[in-house]
């Protein structure tokens, strides 16, 4: 049963997903870590695979950038295609003092300035928070492998160019990391009885003006996808 967005039928996503932006991310981890792949979107290009990693059926699929876009794919992912749990894992700034370029944060919960929780018409702020299971199995996961992992709040922000410079203001409230689509995916999981985790990897620190290369943004991405690709074994066990 295709959607709007996603041309596959039901059984063609694994009941995990792992989440990256970029759609050739998507394909890169699709090429250079699973097996017996089948490509199962491309509508917009925005790629999606389903194969095995270590025999445990897993998908990859882009979300792009934002709330707008990870909503609308990961609401089909959970209510047409039976996915589970999804996994993004994508880049964020690093805004805490502690916080340095290539770590490896755990989204344990989202702020947001977003609307988007303005559908639920609930009589107050709601919390979006990642999935007990998921950021258990991260974690434990992360401690295996011997990869220092932090744990925290993300700001899932609407603006990537922000003319109110409020960063200052999420960091004094300890919010490790600004990113753009966390808070959507943990209220589309919440929402639909899912399961939803975002690991992040520290690409910049906006308020210090530093950046990685890509190429060291290639290395923090191979930490990041080693340990979601073991953290789905981990979930199989
Ligand atoms: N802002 C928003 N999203 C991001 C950033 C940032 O500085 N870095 C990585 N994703």
């Amino acid at each position: 049963m295709a959607t709007p967005h996603l041309q596959g039928q039901k059984g063609d996503y694994a009941e995990i997903v792992l989440m990256p932006g970029d759609p050739l991310r998507a394909e890169f981890i699709a090429q250079n870590y699973l097996e017996n792949v089948r490509c199962v979107n491309t509508i917009r290009n925005m790629l999606g695979f389903t194969g095995t990693y270590q025999g445990i059926p897993v998908s990859v699929q882009g979300s792009g950038m934002g709330q707008p876009s990870i909503g609308i794919y990961s609401y089909e992912l959970y209510h047409f295609f039976d996915v589970k749990s999804i996994i993004r894992i994508g880049t964020a700034g690093g805004i805490a003092p502690e916080v340095k370029l290539r770590d490896v944060i755990l989204g344990q919960a989202a702020c947001t300035n977003s609307n988007f929780a303005m559908q639920y018409q609930l009589p107050g702020t709601y919390a979006p928070i990642a999935s007990f299971r998921l950021l258990r199995a991260a974690a434990e996961t992360a401690e295996a492998l011997n990869l220092s992992v932090r744990t925290g709040n993300l700001f899932s922000s609407d603006t990537f160019y922000d003319d109110a410079e409020s960063l200052e203001k999420w960091s004094k409230m300890h919010v490790l990391g600004i990113e753009m689509e966390s808070a959507a995916l943990y209220m589309n999981a919440a929402r639909a009885g899912a399961e939803a985790l975002c690991i992040c990897t520290v690409s910049d620190c906006p308020l210090r003006r530093e950046s990685t290369s890509a190429e060291e943004r290639q290395t923090g991405f191979r930490d990041m996808m080693h340990l979601a690709l073991e953290t789905v074994k981990k979930l199989s066990e």
